[in-house]
């Protein structure tokens, strides 16, 4: 196990665009276990690559603690409807802000034995896909918040952080 140090906003491997994981490898199978320890350690639902300063299209997510999802190069094909809540994120610590997302969110992705899988999810998962793939494309959730950003502690559980 080993926690990878989180880039925080203002380290500009945040603000760019990630590439395609084409093969998968010893080393981006041990990112891929870093990540998933270092979200766990974190407290975090959600982590991407570029957020332990890795700049390949890969994400983990896990919204309720028991539900984890490994995509590379995620693709969203499919959304519905909209909501707007709280969000977070674990590279904006100690802030969270209004963002509205789409509340039906479907993506195509990889899973890591880079077999096609599809991943579909609703409220916290769809957000939480949203704001992973926006990473993974130089973007912080901090674009998107309506009005201003709010200073938080996180000890309500409604809170989104990645
Ligand atoms: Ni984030």
């Amino acid at each position: 196990m080993a926690i990878r140090k989180i880039r925080e906003m203002g380290d500009s491997v945040l603000n760019k665009q990630c590439k395609e994981v084409t093969e998968m490898t010893k080393r981006t199978r041990l990112l891929i276990e870093d990540m998933i320890d270092t979200m766990y350690e974190a407290g975090g639902v959600g982590l991407a690559a570029p957020q332990v300063g890795i700049l390949k299209r890969i994400v983990v997510i896990d919204t309720t603690g028991e539900d984890l999802h490994i995509l590379i190069n995620p693709r969203i094909v499919e959304t519905s409807g909209e909501q707007t809540g709280n969000e977070g994120c674990l590279s904006v610590p100690g802030k969270a802000g209004v963002v509205t997302r789409p509340n039906y969110v479907k993506a195509v992705a990889l899973n890591e034995d880079m077999e096609p899988i599809e991943i579909e999810g609703t409220e916290l998962l769809a957000r939480a896909i949203c704001h992973e793939v926006d990473h993974l494309d130089g973007h912080l959730y901090v674009e998107k918040v309506i009005g201003d950003l709010q200073d938080v502690t996180y000890d309500e559980d409604e809170e989104y952080e990645d």
